[in-house]
């Protein structure tokens, strides 16, 4: 079966560019610099080509693959969650504590670009190959926040970025991490353990969060149940 990673990437358009901006829209504009802003573009634009993902607005809103998955939504809908997350965090410690420093760019750019190798981690195409035979590249062979990494360091982002991919997630916990990577993996996990509470995921991709988690009704579940 074809390996991903050496399949011809599809051509980057000025479409795909609107359209990446539009999913990552309004919270992209709060990225002050507009060589970093151009860069998140570029970043999800490359992943995207390497992907069977048309659009970042079709890849899944799942954690990982196989758990936390939310009803409804898509990818950009978490990552403009987080990012909006890593803001608030961010300016309510730089409000009051005004001798904190953080790169705020950077907690912006981190958060919307955290999860950037998750087109090629979801892509059915390697999902069925990696399925069908992990003893031949693994299972997967890199997980999103690995190949984030590789995606991001490609599409000229800065490694503080790159740091972020791997940071975020659980590779994070076996190394130091920036400032701006701490905010970012804080508001990330922070958002997933809120969406639960709340009853956004579908309850069956939950048990990563352990047998204490609860789970609320939505208004649409109790009135369904009236
Ligand atoms: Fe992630
Ligand atoms: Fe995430």
């Amino acid at each position: 079966m074809e390996d991903l990673p050496t399949r011809k990437p599809r051509a980057v358009t000025e479409e795909l560019r609107q359209s990446v901006y539009k999913d990552l829209s309004p919270e992209i504009e709060q990225i002050r610099n507009a060589d970093l802003r151009r860069k998140v573009v570029d970043a999800w634009c490359y992943s995207l080509v390497r992907s069977s993902f048309k659009r970042l607005s079709e890849v899944p809103p799942w954690g990982a693959a196989g758990i936390f998955f939310l009803k409804q939504g898509s990818q950009a809908n978490h990552l403009r969650g987080v990012a909006r997350f890593a803001m608030k965090m961010t300016d309510d410690f730089l409000e009051n504590y005004p001798e904190a420093i953080v790169d705020r760019d950077i907690v912006v750019a981190g958060a919307l670009c955290h999860d950037l190798g998750k087109p090629y981690e979801f892509d059915p195409l390697n999902q069925q190959r990696w399925k069908a035979d992990p003893s031949n590249c693994g299972d997967p062979t890199f997980r999103h926040s690995v190949y984030g990494v590789h995606l991001a360091l490609s599409a000229g982002l800065p490694e503080k970025v790159a740091h972020i991919c791997i940071g975020h997630s659980v590779e994070g916990q076996h190394f130091k991490l920036s400032t701006e990577c701490t905010i970012v993996r804080h508001a990330d996990h922070v958002w997933w353990r809120v969406a639960i509470a709340l009853g956004l995921l579908e309850r069956d991709s939950i048990g990563h969060a352990g047998p204490l988690a609860t789970v609320r009704k939505t208004r649409m579940e109790l009135e369904a149940a009236d």
